[in-house]
Formats: C-alpha cells, structure tokens, sequence
C-alpha cells in the first residue's frame, strides 16, 4: 500500500462514522445501527462503495433515512466518511469487511435497500458476483419483506448475468434498463432522477470510456 493510502487507512479508523469489525467474527454493530444513528429510520446499504459517493449522495437527498457503505478497502471509504463529517451529517456510516461475511455485521431484517454500485463483473468468477445466488442468499436474510436491490453498472457481462438470474430465480423486476440516460420515462419523478444522477469515481471512468449505463432493481422476497 502506498504511503498516502496507508495515511488515509489509518486516519478512518478513529472517525465516529467508520466501522471495522474483525472479519468471521459476529460485530457488536449487528443488529445495533438504529442505536448508532439514534433514530428508527430505514436503512440503506451500499456493497463494494469504493469511496463512498452513493452512499454520501443517497444520504444528502434523503435526510430521513440512513446509509452504510461497505467495501473492504478503507483508504477509499476514507474520501465518503471525511466528506460525511465534514458536511456534519449524521445520516451515513462506513463498514470495512468483505460482503463475504456480511451476515456477521447486519442482523435480519435489519435493511431495507441494497444498492451495487460498478461492482467488479468478475469475468471468470461467476459465484464471486455480487449478484449471483450465493450472495443474494445472504441479502435476503438481511433485507425487510419487500426489501429493494438496485443494481447501476457499465458491464454487458454483469447486467446479462444479473437480469438472466432475475429471470431463472424468479425475483420480481421492478426496473430493467440497458441504456439509464436515455431511456428515463417522461413520469421518472425528479428526486428519481436525481438518485440516478449521482456519479460513482468508477461511473465517471467507465463514462469517459463511452460506456453506456445500465441499471435493474428488484425484489427478492
Ligand atoms: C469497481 S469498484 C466500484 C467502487 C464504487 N462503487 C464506484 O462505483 O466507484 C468495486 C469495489 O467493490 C469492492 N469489493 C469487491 N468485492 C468485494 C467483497 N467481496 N467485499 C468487499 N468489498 C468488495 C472493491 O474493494 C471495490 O472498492
């Protein structure tokens, strides 16, 4: 790890927003977040957040609901915390473990949304997707009945996967788009779009590259 990756990797690690539970072993946070934000509101995860935009972005637009970000590099979750208490809001947190175990950090029906953001295609890994059964398995113990997943990417590969598995598996599709910017409807609401607006660090490069986004939510249970 590079000098200013480690600065950043050791400076989150005393932030009041930033959680580090020890990877296999049950976190002391689950079933416990309403406690850390001191209110009933839903809550929102975000898996494989990198740095953190959805996660700050979704929290800016809804201040009555709150979102974790969870990724396992904590030198990029840094930018999404900093900027979270620097703009004092109390509405977003951060957990550092791999979505492999994240049953250890998040009780049942503890969660009310999911959202993938730009998560790794994985090409020849197909059970390490993050939307593959074997981790929709595990969000579905977690999220409410009725609980949402929202999926925002730029790969053919993952959306094909993901809509071929919404399809074999039997989720409920509530939105399938293979082209987000330019196929929003005329009775898209505007905090819609402006959820749909929110611009991840990979977004904005796979953009440059001319990729064109894609974007699904379903239901699961
Ligand atoms: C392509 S990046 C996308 C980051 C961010 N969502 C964005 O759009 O800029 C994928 C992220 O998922 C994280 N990730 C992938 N698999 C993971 C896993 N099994 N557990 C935790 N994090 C994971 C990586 O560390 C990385 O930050």
């Amino acid at each position: 790890m590079g000098k200013d990756k480690l600065r950043r990797f050791a400076a989150v690690k005393d932030y009041p927003n930033f959680f580090e539970p020890t990877i296999g072993e049950v976190s002391e946070m689950k079933g416990k977040w309403k406690e850390h934000f001191g209110n009933d509101h839903p809550i929102t995860l975000e898996l494989g957040c990198g740095k953190g935009e959805y996660s700050v972005g979704l929290a800016k637009n809804f201040p009555d609901r709150n979102f974790i970000g969870v990724d396992i590099k904590g030198s990029r979750m840094f930018i999404g915390a900093t900027e979270a208490l620097g703009n004092e809001m109390d509405n977003v947190a951060f957990c550092r473990t791999k979505i492999d175990f994240i049953q250890d950090s998040f009780a049942e029906n503890e969660i009310d949304e999911i959202w993938l953001t730009f998560s790794d295609p994985q090409p020849k890994k197909p059970n390490k997707r993050l939307t593959s059964w074997r981790f929709i398995d595990k969000y579905r113990k977690l999220l409410k009945p009725g609980g949402i997943i929202h999926l925002k990417t730029d790969s053919d590969l993952l959306f094909e996967f993901t809509t071929e598995e919404i399809k074999e598996r039997e989720y409920e599709p509530l939105l399938i788009t293979w082209d987000l910017y330019n196929d929003l409807s005329d009775d898209i609401d505007q905090v819609t779009r402006d959820i749909f607006h929110i611009k991840t660090h990979y977004e904005k490069l796979f953009t440059e590259r001319g990729s064109v986004i894609k974007y699904c939510k379903f239901k699961v249970s």
